[in-house]
């Protein structure tokens, strides 16, 4: 005890001991174990990193940027047809041999979209009321499906789900009752990432009760330190994966261990890759990948100015244009590479329950502290052959972040995005659709493959393809 107290006050976090003494015996007991695990010199070291990326924020890299280069870049619209379909062939291939296996991020609190629950829990109000991980977890099934058909094999995709302390219980339960969405059991795999202490504006870490410190989770980028702690990089070696296809919880167009971008990334020999989409303006406020002092970095919006962010090449478009849409491909030797790495920290200010020295619990009404966090893009650095793919928007992205107050990247665009989709789909294939609610299951067609059925019939619209 006394021993912790001293390092509580060299580190000035004495303060987490004021209701010590109105703790019960098992309460102190437990309290001081959780006290006890913590590094509160490195806490200090993470609040000072914390304070410098406070300061620099603002500061343009706009003199550091230069575009990644032209090799480095691949296009899904721009691709020989022939190349591309080579690349399909080799994602499915190596599905079939069970070296691919898809990781989503679904960690994070969806504070922005406001509900209770995780978001992959959540539905858009499609046709078939299917929650974002009953999709995604669909898209596997079908994909795994096709690869097996084409390549006579029996590979096995596994999802593995990557939760933090406020989505794991929920996230599990929902899938176990719901019988992973008819995956097979031993081939979805839960862990959690860490947490780090939320500060107020003084370094001091909050409380949110007598014997609690205010915590929350490190960020997507908590990913790499999580996948070894929980044992994950062991188990990619105990199944023989070596592709791994990571996504944010959020995309609902997300073309889940899509075998085109997976099949481009082998075949470059890439270890470490982001799929992008053009920015739809320059003023988008979506990060871009770029190379910074010759390092590839996701630059954000607020870190470009305006003139560069408008700047173009001499054929019109933007210079700047690799909008990164969280949506990545590692090798499983990439991943192992980069688990013991320091990662740089971003922070972000907000509003943080929190107890006052009368025990009160406070809900502030403006921002009182900071939250730091990890980014999954900050190991691009550390590639040794860094590929970017680039998507068309209308068929890859539409992200659900906010309420439909919002108005953008919110419910109704994203059931808007994917049933203008699958009317595309369908049309490409010349049904007549009449009216625009068309749903196609995953199950029938992972991406507008399989819908000859249809050519030439009318699909009256509202329409749930089974
Ligand atoms: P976002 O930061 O955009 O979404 O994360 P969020 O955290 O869910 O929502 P807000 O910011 O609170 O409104 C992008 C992706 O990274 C995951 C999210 O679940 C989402 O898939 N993520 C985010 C984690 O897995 N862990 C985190 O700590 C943060």
């Amino acid at each position: 005890m006394e021993q912790l107290r001293s390092t509580l006050q060299e580190n000035n976090q004495e303060h987490l001991l004021r209701f010590y003494n109105d703790l019960s015996v098992e309460q102190k007991e437990q309290y001081l174990c959780k006290l006890q695990e913590i590094d509160f010199h490195k806490m200090g070291q993470l609040f000072q990193d914390a304070q410098q990326s406070i300061e620099s924020e603002g500061q343009l890299l706009d003199t550091f940027m230069e575009p990644v280069s032209s090799e480095q870049l691949g296009s899904y619209e721009n691709c020989d047809p022939t190349l591309r379909e080579s690349y399909y062939n080799r994602g499915l291939q190596e599905i079939s041999k069970g070296t691919v296996a898809v990781l989503i991020m679904a960690g994070g609190q969806g504070t922005r979209l406001g509900v209770s629950y995780p978001k992959g829990m959540y539905s858009v109000d499609l046709l078939s009321n299917k929650s974002l991980f009953q999709l995604q977890a669909e898209r596997i099934q079908k994909v795994q499906q096709i690869a097996n058909e084409k390549f006579n094999g029996n590979g096995k995709i596994t999802w593995y789900i990557m939760t933090s302390v406020p989505t794991y219980e929920a996230t599990q339960k929902y899938l176990t009752e719901n019988n992973y969405f008819n995956l097979e059991k031993e081939n979805v795999v839960f862990f959690k990432q860490g947490l780090m202490p939320c500060f107020d504006f003084d370094g001091k870490i909050l409380m949110d009760a007598k014997d609690k410190l205010a915590m929350a989770p490190d960020g997507n980028g908590g990913i790499y330190q999580a996948l070894k702690i929980s044992g994950i990089l062991d188990d990619f070696q105990t199944r023989g994966i070596q592709n791994i296809h990571v996504h944010s919880v959020d995309n609902i167009l997300t073309k889940v261990a899509d075998p085109t971008f997976i099949g481009y990334c082998i075949e470059k020999g890439s270890d470490c890759a982001a799929k992008v989409v053009k920015k739809s303006s320059p003023h988008e406020a979506v990060g871009v990948i770029c190379k910074v002092k010759d390092k590839i970095q996701v630059v954000e919006y607020s870190e470009i100015s305006q003139a560069q962010a408008e700047s173009t090449n001499p054929d019109g478009s933007l210079i700047y244009n690799a909008g990164n849409i969280c949506n990545h491909f590692f090798t499983a030797d990439f991943l192992r590479k980069v688990a013991n790495k320091d990662m740089q920290v971003h922070v972000a200010k907000k509003k943080i329950p929190y107890i006052n020295d009368q025990a009160e619990i406070i809900k502030p009404s403006t921002p009182n502290g900071i939250k730091v966090e990890k980014f999954v893009f900050d190991v691009f650095q550390f590639s040794s052959h860094f590929v970017v793919w680039e998507v068309p928007r209308d068929t890859e992205f539409s992200a659900l972040k906010n309420a439909d107050s919002a108005g953008k990247d919110c419910p109704s665009t994203a059931r808007r995005d994917l049933y203008r989709l699958h009317k595309k789909y369908l049309e490409e294939v010349k049904a007549i659709v009449v009216g625009d609610e068309v749903e196609i299951c995953p199950l029938l067609s992972y991406a507008g493959e399989g819908l000859e059925q249809y050519s030439g019939k009318q699909i009256n619209s509202p329409m749930h393809l089974v």
